[in-house]
């Protein structure tokens, strides 16, 4: 899987995102060291808080299914004002992938400009007990 490949797969996920208050679709893409992908989308809510990340989304998908140990997430969103700027994970869904993968990469940006991160990088200093 390339990050070529798993941000096209995030970007196919993002389709399903329901952001009808904010108007700003994410998708990702979690690549698992045993090679499966498991994607998200954020999903909002009336009540905002209620609502959820796409990473967080694609984490917890993932956990759900007895997976703990990751290799790449790739993150992509849009919204009309904002477009060509890439979308970073937030900082609650950099916390949350920390707990498994402090290692991760992150991978942004579009399949024809790639930005990779790490996430102790974009996070340093997680929080743990
Ligand atoms: N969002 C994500 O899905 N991932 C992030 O890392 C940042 C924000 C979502 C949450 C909300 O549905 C919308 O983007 C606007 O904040």
């Amino acid at each position: 899987m390339t990050d070529r490949e798993l941000l096209l797969a995030a970007q196919e996920v993002r389709k399903n995102a329901y952001a009808p208050y904010s108007d700003f679709a994410v998708g990702a893409a979690l690549l698992c060291e045993d090679g499966r992908v498991f994607t998200g989308c954020n999903v909002e809510n009336h009540s905002y808080p209620a609502g959820c990340c796409a990473e967080r989304v694609a984490l917890f998908s993932a956990v759900a299914a007895g997976v703990r140990r990751f290799k790449a997430i790739a993150v992509t969103g849009w919204q009309r004002d904002v477009a060509g700027r890439p979308c970073m994970p937030c900082g609650i869904c950099r916390q949350a992938l920390s707990e498994f993968s402090y290692d991760l990469r992150v991978i942004t940006g579009t399949p024809d400009d790639i930005l990779t991160h790490n996430l102790q990088e974009l996070l340093p200093f997680a929080f743990g007990m």
